[in-house]
């Protein structure tokens, strides 16, 4: 059919894909132009990878998504400005290999942000301005990152402050995983209020959704969308994959057998997931604004080294030939 997935979407939101700049020539570029209409830089502006050297930025790569989005007509979700991952190893040190102050910190942060944030200003319609902030271990509240150790609790807040300060209307993000897990669900509930009380200019939650056939479910992605819109926040969906695995982030070790077969029942499995999931986003259109994949097809996902190399992972809804699958036909199947 002529119909891409943003056709089908286009009276409830922007339907998005992760990219990085090889996938916009050939093929793989007229297959993100029918099916998409926002896309998100997978790694391209990262701290890391566009900002190598204090006084080095490497622009070529988020140029040409940003280009490419300009030139089709689509949107661009910024990602992201403050991270524990990909960060450039000059950030956190002095010249002398010394930790920086918090006062210093800031000042680059603030560099960083002011820098980037503006070069794209009016291209870019919506930042991840933090991400992953929130402990892993259930009873700490915030990630024991450098960040935190250099700043405290108070370099969340200044990113926001900086990121509204170089693009008053950029619509800026708090995003993370397992927001639908409860207990991680209260703690970054308790840090949105407790932003929004002290009027950081904080607009929506990006709920990262890297999920798999197992879980979330239908309730726990209900509670996670209403407790965030209890507090005045849009949500979106930023980096939607469904994997044949349960995750278990720590594994560092295939099982014995475990090869990566995607056998009739798990596709099933998968299927009856997107299928409960995309039901969930259409209910909640009013507080939704934007769903994004994390990569464009089963040919190429990060999920398949991470948390373990060695096995295939089959997350997406179009499968290694670009082809829709089971869950395509049935996320797209309702009465529009
Ligand atoms: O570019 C270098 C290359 O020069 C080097 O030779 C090679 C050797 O390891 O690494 C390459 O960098 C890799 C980079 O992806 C680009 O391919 C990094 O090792 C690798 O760690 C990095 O992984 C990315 C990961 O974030 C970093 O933590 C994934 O592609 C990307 O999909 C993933 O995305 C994150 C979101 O930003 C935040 N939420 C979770 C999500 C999944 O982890």
């Amino acid at each position: 059919s002529d119909m891409g997935l943003k056709d089908y979407y286009k009276n409830y939101f922007p339907v998005g894909v992760a990219v990085g700049p090889r996938n916009l020539a050939g093929p793989e570029a007229e297959f993100i132009i029918k099916q998409f209409n926002s896309l998100t830089p997978e790694n391209a502006m990262k701290m890391g990878p566009i900002h190598p050297q204090e006084n080095q930025y490497f622009w070529r790569d988020a140029d040409s998504i940003v280009n490419f989005a300009q030139h089709h007509g689509l949107r661009v979700r910024g990602h992201n400005l403050c991270w524990h991952e990909q960060t450039p190893n000059w950030i956190f040190k002095d010249s002398l290999g010394h930790q920086v102050t918090k006062a210093v910190l800031l000042k680059r942060l603030h560099d960083h942000i002011q820098t980037v944030v503006s070069r794209y200003k009016g291209k870019i319609y919506a930042w991840d301005v933090v991400n992953e902030a929130i402990a892993d271990d259930k009873t700490q509240f915030l990630r024991n990152s450098p960040w935190y150790q250099i700043c405290g609790e108070d370099f969340i807040a200044k990113a926001f402050e900086y990121a509204h300060e170089a693009d008053p209307k950029a619509v800026l993000f708090y995003n993370d995983y397992n927001t639908e897990r409860p207990e991680k669900l209260e703690r970054i509930y308790r840090l949105l209020k407790k932003l929004i009380d002290a009027k950081v200019p904080i607009n929506a939650v990006g709920l990262q959704a890297h999920w798999s056939v197992y879980e979330p479910s239908a309730t726990e992605l209900r509670n996670t969308i209403e407790k965030f819109a209890s507090l005045g926040l849009k949500v979106q969906i930023t980096e939607l994959d469904v994997s044949i695995y349960p995750w278990e982030k720590e594994r560092r070790e295939l099982r014995p057998g475990e090869k990566g077969e995607y056998t009739p029942e798990l596709e099933q499995k998968q299927t009856a997931k997107y299928k409960e999931v995309f039901d969930v986003f259409r209910q909640y259109k009013k507080d939704i604004t934007g769903v994004t994949f994390w990569n464009i097809s089963d040919r190429y996902t990060w999920l398949d080294t991470y948390p373990v190399a060695g096995r295939k992972n089959f997350p997406l809804l179009f499968d290694t030939n670009l082809q829709p699958k089971k869950a395509f036909y049935e996320v797209t199947n309702f009465k529009k």
